[in-house]
Order: C-alpha cells, then sequence, then structure tokens
C-alpha cells in the first residue's frame, strides 16, 4: 500500500494529483486544503475521472485534518500563494514560511518517515524552511524547480530546432529564479550537442526565455503556472516511488558540494526510493562556476531573511 500527499489543493496541487493518480503511481493520494471542502471537491472530480480514464488510485480530500494523511510515503508541499504580476517569487517569503512550517510540522506529526517534496515559492527558500521544520535528513526534504525549468528550456528549444521535446536533454543548475544556470554544454539533442544544431544568438535568447519563464507564464495570466509545475512534482513523485534512479535537477542541500555549505540548491541528483540517494557533481568551468556562486548568492539572501525571521520570532 503506497500513499502521497498534496498539501494545497490549488491549481498546481490539483494539477500534481491528478497527475499521480492517472498514472497510478500508488494506492491512494490524499489532497489536504485549508480551504472549507475545497480538497474534497477537486478530489472528488479527480476521483470521478477514474472509470472514464481507468485508473485505481484512490484519491481523497480533507480540510486540514491531517490524520488522513497518515503514513504517507511521499508528501508534496505546495501551499502558500502564488505571484501576481510584477511581483518576484522572493515578495511571497513571509507568508509563505509561516505556511511552510506549519504544513510540515503537521505532515511530520502523522508520516514521520516522509520524504517531503517542496513546491511553494520561493521554492530554495521554502525548501530549506521545510527542512528546519521537518527535521529530517536532508536526503528526505528537497524541492522540485529543476524538472520545471529544464522543461521549459527544452520545450522552446524544441521549438526552435522543429524536434520533439523528448529528444531534448538538458541541465539546469542554481536556484529557481531569474539567476538559474541553463548549461549548453550539457544540452544534447539525441546526444548531439545543442551547439551543433543552433546558433548561438537563439541558443542564448532562450537561455533568457527560460530565466524568466515563470514570470512570463504570471504576466499572460495573472497568477502562476500550474501544468508543468505540478507534472514535474509528479515526475519526482514516481522517481521515488517506483525507485528509479532517474537524474533530475533538484533543489538540494548541499554540504560541500559545488565548494557550497549550508545552501539549497539546484544541483543533479539520482532519485530513488530513499529520496536524493546520490549528488552528482559536474566538472563546471570558470564561467559556470561564476554564474553559480552568483545564484548561490541570490538564495543565500533570501535565506538569510528566513534566519532573521526565525530569531525573532
Ligand atoms: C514557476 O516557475 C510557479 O515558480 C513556479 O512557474
Amino acid at each position: 500500500m503506497s500513499k502521497v500527499t498534496v498539501v494545497g489543493a490549488g491549481a498546481v496541487g490539483a494539477t500534481c494529483a491528478d497527475d499521480i493518480a492517472q498514472k497510478e503511481l500508488c494506492n491512494e493520494v490524499v489532497l489536504v486544503d485549508i480551504k472549507e471542502n475545497f480538497a474534497e471537491g477537486k478530489a472528488l472530480d479527480i476521483w470521478q475521472m477514474s472509470p472514464i480514464n481507468g485508473f485505481d488510485t484512490r484519491v481523497k480530500g480533507s480540510t486540514n485534518d491531517y490524520s488522513l494523511t497518515a503514513n504517507s510515503d511521499v508528501v508534496v508541499i505546495t501551499s502558500g500563494l502564488p505571484r501576481k504580476p510584477g511581483m518576484s517569487r522572493d515578495d511571497l517569503i513571509s507568508t509563505n514560511a509561516a505556511i511552510v512550517k506549519s504544513v510540515t510540522e503537521q505532515v511530520i506529526q502523522h508520516s514521520p518517515n516522509a520524504i517531503i517534496i517542496v513546491v511553494s515559492n520561493p521554492l530554495d527558500v521554502m525548501t530549506y524552511q521545510a527542512y528546519l521544520s521537518a527535521k529530517l535528513p536532508s536526503t528526505k526534504v528537497f524541492g522540485m524547480a529543476g524538472i520545471l525549468d529544464t522543461a521549459r528550456y527544452r520545450a522552446f528549444l524544441a521549438e526552435a530546432l522543429h524536434c520533439s521535446p523528448k529528444d531534448i536533454s538538458a541541465m539546469i543548475l542554481g536556484g529557481h529564479g531569474d539567476t538559474m544556470v541553463p548549461l549548453p554544454r550539457y544540452t544534447t539533442v539525441s546526444g548531439i550537442p545543442v551547439t551543433e544544431l543552433i546558433d548561438e544568438a537563439t541558443l542564448n535568447a532562450i537561455i533568457e526565455r527560460t530565466k524568466v519563464g515563470g514570470g512570463e507564464i504570471v504576466k499572460l495570466l495573472g497568477t502562476s503556472a500550474w501544468y508543468a509545475p505540478g507534472t514535474a512534482a509528479a515526475q519526482m513523485v514516481e522517481a521515488i516511488l517506483r525507485d528509479q534512479k532517474r537524474i533530475f535537477p533538484v533543489c538540494a542541500w548541499l554540504q560541500g558540494e559545488y565548494q557550497l555549505k549550508d545552501i539549497y540548491l539546484g544541483v543533479p541528483v539520482v532519485l530513488g526510493k530513499n529520496g536524493i540517494e546520490k549528488i552528482i557533481e559536474l566538472q563546471l568551468n570558470d564561467a559556470e562556476k561564476e554564474l553559480l556562486n552568483t545564484s548561490a548568492k541570490a538564495v543565500r539572501e533570501v535565506m538569510s531573511v528566513l534566519d532573521s525571521m526565525i530569531a525573532t520570532a
């Protein structure tokens, strides 16, 4: 019997729960939300798709009753406010930190052995908040951003190259913000280095578009994205529950890797049944290292805002 909880039944959480159920990644998905009857309604609607699309995963909803989430194997935290136009992800810190703290504490009370995937923004720092609150090993608390950011990069490349996005393999390091570091040297199309297929100016334009890919959607919709973020989180759940040992960029706690310490940042990891089973250290050149350090600096600034909020609380 495997069980996944998705906290936050907003658009990202519901999309994630939907994808998990459609792919039958576990026996049961519990969707939790603070808003009265909201998770119950979304869960019921998803569950009523089961005869149509043919899946067995039972989907249930709960208004803030975490006893229903007991013994979850994986918990995805999507709670918090999304961005509005003109806001950066960092503008959400104080509101979302309090929410992520309270959610994590309640999750852990009922599922002390769960693996936690954070999706709330500002992503790297909310993952840090969940780590502080969960008091679990860092291999079991990490964030979803890299799969989403690389998906945007891959989708833009597929469009420019008139090829299938499935054939594009790529890596993005760093924080989930405008300082993220797409790596052309680690981008291939069916094994062919992308630089052999695209001119530098087009590639650079795609990299710049990727960095602000979340903001592009916020401008279009007036709120942040959900289909790709929710599905990206579900892909991490799949790698864990099916023990796939997939290599993804994940927001992970670094302890000296990339010469960075005590920071949550996007790096390639092996994801399997134990959570992060390995952090992969790429041999970066000087320019790439400098971009990663700049991104780390931006994340640290927001982390220190959180640290000072905790110190004065
Ligand atoms: C995004 O990049 C919501 O942060 C998320 O769309």
